[in-house]
């Protein structure tokens, strides 16, 4: 009896210290309206590019503006098989009837000390799942990746050591800290 009624308290004083620093990463924001990558560039195949438009030309990703949705959304106005995927296409065709544009809330944010650029990583054949992981696969983007300096080292000497005299800089301190 004892035992039995202390099984699943100590299991639990166990085991949650170890979700707890396991799962440090943290947890994605809230979002004005639902929207699904898995829908998007799952299901339907769109391409990472066809809305993060500037990856390959500049410094950041960018969120894709409304004209990017309304492109499609003029079109694409119901699911007859989910009406709960409806539901959120009318919330974004009110926010087009408006004019609204919708406030995305940054995902992911590096500290203003650390310099980062899209464009030198795609060009140079690292891929989005490297960084971001299985987007595809998920209705709300999260953080899979730590971010910190250490996580962004391992790569870099890893691609250091494939081409060691053009890469030296890879690993000094004002590639990364202007
Ligand atoms: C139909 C347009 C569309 C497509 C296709 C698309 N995205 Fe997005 N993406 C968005 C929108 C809108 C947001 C902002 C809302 C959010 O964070 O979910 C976003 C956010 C993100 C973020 C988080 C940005 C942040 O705030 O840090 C990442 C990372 C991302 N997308 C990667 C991808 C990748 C990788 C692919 C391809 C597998 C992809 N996206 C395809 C529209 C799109
Ligand atoms: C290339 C075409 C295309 C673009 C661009 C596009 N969508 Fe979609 N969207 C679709 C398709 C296709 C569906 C799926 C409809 C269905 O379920 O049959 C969809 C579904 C949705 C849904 C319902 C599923 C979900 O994600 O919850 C929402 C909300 C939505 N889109 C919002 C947006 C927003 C916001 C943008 C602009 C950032 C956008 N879409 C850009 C094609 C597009
Ligand atoms: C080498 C790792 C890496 C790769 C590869 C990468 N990203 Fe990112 N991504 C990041 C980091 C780090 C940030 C945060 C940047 C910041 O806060 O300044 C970010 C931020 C973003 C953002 C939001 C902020 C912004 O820059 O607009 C989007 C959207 C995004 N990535 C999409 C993509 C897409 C799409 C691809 C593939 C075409 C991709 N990323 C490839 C590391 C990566
Ligand atoms: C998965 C591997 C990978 C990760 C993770 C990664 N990088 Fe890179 N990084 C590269 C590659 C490959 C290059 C291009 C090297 C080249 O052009 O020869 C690069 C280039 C760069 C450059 C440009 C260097 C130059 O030549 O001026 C900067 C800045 C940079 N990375 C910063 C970062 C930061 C900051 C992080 C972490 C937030 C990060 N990287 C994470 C692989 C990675
Ligand atoms: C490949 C990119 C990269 C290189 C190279 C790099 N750093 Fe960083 N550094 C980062 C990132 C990303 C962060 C922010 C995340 C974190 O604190 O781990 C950071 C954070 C820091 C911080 C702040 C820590 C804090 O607690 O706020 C210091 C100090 C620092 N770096 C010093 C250095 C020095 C010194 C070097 C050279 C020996 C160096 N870095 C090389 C990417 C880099």
């Amino acid at each position: 009896m004892h035992a039995s009624r202390a099984g699943p308290a100590l299991l639990a004083a166990a085991v949650l210290p170890l979700l707890q620093c396991g799962d440090s990463l943290p947890p994605p924001p809230v979002q004005p309206i639902r929207f699904s990558h898995r829908v998007h560039a799952g299901l339907n195949a769109i391409g990472c590019t066809a809305c993060h438009g500037y990856v390959e030309r500049g410094p950041v990703a960018g969120v894709p503006s409304m004209a990017r949705c309304q492109g499609c959304h003029k079109f694409v106005k119901e699911d007859k098989e989910e009406p709960a995927l409806t539901a959120d296409i009318q919330v974004l065709l009110r926010h087009l009837d408006e004019d609204k544009p919708i406030e995305w809330v940054r995902v992911h944010r590096l500290p203003d000390h650390v310099y980062f650029n899209h464009e030198r990583h795609i060009r140079s054949g690292v891929v989005c799942s490297e960084c971001h992981g299985a987007v595809e696969t998920m209705d709300v983007v999260r953080q899979v990746s730590p971010l910190t300096m250490g996580w962004c080292l391992q790569c870099h000497r890893r691609k250091q050591a494939e081409r060691p005299l053009e890469r030296a800089h890879m690993t000094e301190c004002i590639t990364c800290h202007k």
